[in-house]
């Protein structure tokens, strides 16, 4: 039997349920929800994973400060705006791991055993200033002089709120073990940290040297129990990190979960805003090293959404909701906006100004008008049929090669992990199809002799039906490339193409399918339907 293929995986990171999702953590899950749907429109198998990280301080005192416990808080945080925040941004993702999940919570304390018994753990003591917000133990040189009402104290230089001086006894992870270790694997695999600007970061981080990481707390129980000692929980971060592989089966008894593990891990993508790579570029392949596991082929870190030049938060008051901009612009838009202008690695800002120019530009004028245009000529002249199309001239076949081109550029871009890239090269076909249109302007073709009948309907063979054919053509290209993009906008294009009745789903199209034209039969019917992304000067009440 041959081997099975194996899963293509990706994570977001999960998310802490101290508050609700804002644009910033939006950016991570469509970027994971693009990349993923990509490979799948390719046919692969593929298993995509986001969730939420529930337990330690943070969430806790969240919990606290609102007067519940923090299980209740969690669940409502989850019910009410994890898990449908997915929903408003259009997301497939295959599973949602919570880390109070008895799932994972049972394979973490086997993880834990393991380790323990392997000596990769030992009890010590610890005293350092940590900072609950980023749930970390700083180092003196990570601290800023507080100002204001923090005159005096030392603050983190993220969330700018003073550290707290703890001092425990603790159970410790021997990761100074495994710096050299690590070292040669970002040498050897430059591809493990991406982009270039990670990677160098974190191997200069790592040149200094380790310490050995402080995995467990005392001064309160809102976490996994440490099996041999459950006078103290897991430490956030080696709890949620381990969501990646337990969510896949790790340490699992059940033989269908231990054959997903080995179908799935490891992961080829975890996706990563810059501020919690070295967790996943230092921490989690050491212990994953420590464990006797197969390390993530790439860890990609990508920018912060600024917001007056600021990375955007909650906390700072800067915060807007997905819904904010996708009740006015669709889910579409707005995913196609922040995959769009902001390099994937890169920091970049938003703002409505230049969100409601894009859309206008080049959602509803560009693509979306080049879609209706060429279905309303199919109607005008062909009352809705696609003709059968004469010989191509080089105008035609220069389109056909643009597709092939857009293709192969969009599937290196992927493959590269740049987003942006990959919807521009898209957008080039886009771009030569309404040229195509202007250069052979079917409209006139229309009135020259011998191309429509005495009743003003268009001729199978001639001009007219190639030019339209040609940009019908290019249309059902764009369908399957735009589906991992803009699903909802490329479902309509399928369905106005008619395109079902003889090629079947779009989502079982090949995404190879876009690069050559002569697909749709003659015969197909096309029809106009409603605006794929209408202007918005024409819906804005
Ligand atoms: N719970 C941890 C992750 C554990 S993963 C094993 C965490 N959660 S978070 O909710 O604070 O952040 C989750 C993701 O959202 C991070 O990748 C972070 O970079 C991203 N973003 C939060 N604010 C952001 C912006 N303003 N811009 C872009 N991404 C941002 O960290």
């Amino acid at each position: 039997m041959p081997e099975a293929q194996k899963t293509f995986y990706l994570t977001t990171p999960i998310y802490y349920v101290n508050d609700a999702p804002h644009i910033g953590h939006a950016y991570t899950t469509v970027a994971a929800d693009v990349v993923t749907r990509w490979h799948r429109q390719r046919q692969e198998d593929v298993w995509f994973l986001t969730g939420t990280d529930e337990h330690g301080e943070k969430v806790l005192r969240t919990a606290e400060a609102n007067g519940v416990s923090p299980q209740d808080w969690a669940d409502r945080l989850v019910e009410t705006a994890w898990k449908p925040v997915l929903n408003t941004l259009d997301v497939r993702n295959d599973d949602f791991i919570r880390t109070t999940q008895e799932r994972h919570e049972t394979a973490v304390q086997a993880f834990l055993t393991d380790l323990y018994d392997k000596g990769g753990i030992y009890e010590g003591s610890y005293e350092g200033p940590y900072c609950v917000g980023c749930e970390e133990y700083k180092l003196p040189g990570e601290l800023l002089d507080g100002t204001g009402e923090f005159e005096g104290l030392k603050v983190c230089a993220i969330h700018g709120t003073p550290v707290e001086m703890l001092s425990e006894q603790n159970y410790f992870f021997r990761m100074s073990e495994y710096a050299d270790r690590l070292l040669a694997l970002y040498e050897e695999h430059p591809e493990f940290v991406q982009p270039a600007s990670a990677r160098n970061e974190v191997v200069s981080f790592v040149k200094q040297g380790l310490q050995d990481l402080s995995i467990s707390r005392s001064t309160f129980d809102w976490g996994v129990p440490i099996p041999w000692d459950t006078s103290h929980v897991l430490y956030v971060w080696f709890d949620a990190l381990l969501n990646y592989a337990t969510a896949v089966g790790l340490d699992s008894a059940d033989p269908e979960r231990k054959e997903q593990f080995a179908r799935t891990w490891p992961a080829d993508v975890h996706l990563v805003g810059k501020d919690i790579l070295r967790f996943h570029a230092v921490i989690w392949p050491a212990m994953l090293m420590a464990a006797g596991l197969p390390l993530p082929k790439t860890v990609f870190a990508h920018g912060w959404l600024l917001v007056g030049g600021e990375k955007m938060s909650k906390s700072k008051l800067t915060g807007i909701a997905p819904s904010d901009i996708i009740d006015t612009f669709g889910s579409d838009a707005f995913r196609y906006y922040f995959m769009r202008t902001i390099a994937f690695g890169g920091d970049g800002s938003f703002s409505w100004e230049d969100m409601t120019a894009r859309y206008n530009g080049e959602l509803a004028n560009g693509f979306g008008n080049l879609a209706s245009r060429t279905a309303a000529m199919v109607g005008k002249y062909f009352g809705g049929t696609l003709p059968t199309a004469g010989e191509p001239t080089d105008a035609e076949t220069a389109l056909a090669r643009v597709a092939a081109q857009a293709v192969a550029d969009a599937e290196a871009a992927i493959d590269r992990l740049a987003i942006h890239d990959a919807v521009s090269a898209v957008w080039t076909l886009v771009d030569a199809t309404n040229g195509y249109l202007a250069d052979t302007q079917p409209w006139k073709i229309a009135k020259e002799p011998g191309e429509t009948d005495e009743s003003g309907a268009g001729v199978d063979g001639g001009r007219l039906a190639t030019s339209l054919v040609t940009a019908t053509e290019a249309l059902r290209s764009l369908a399957v490339l735009l589906n991992p993009i803009t699903p909802k906008a490329a479902a309509g294009l399928w369905e106005l193409l008619g395109a079902e009745a003889s090629l079947g789903a779009l989502d079982a199209q090949p995404l190879d399918a876009a690069a050559t034209f002569g697909v749709l039969p003659a015969g197909t019917t096309v029809t106009k339907g409603a605006a794929l992304f209408p202007r918005l000067d024409d819906t804005a009440a």
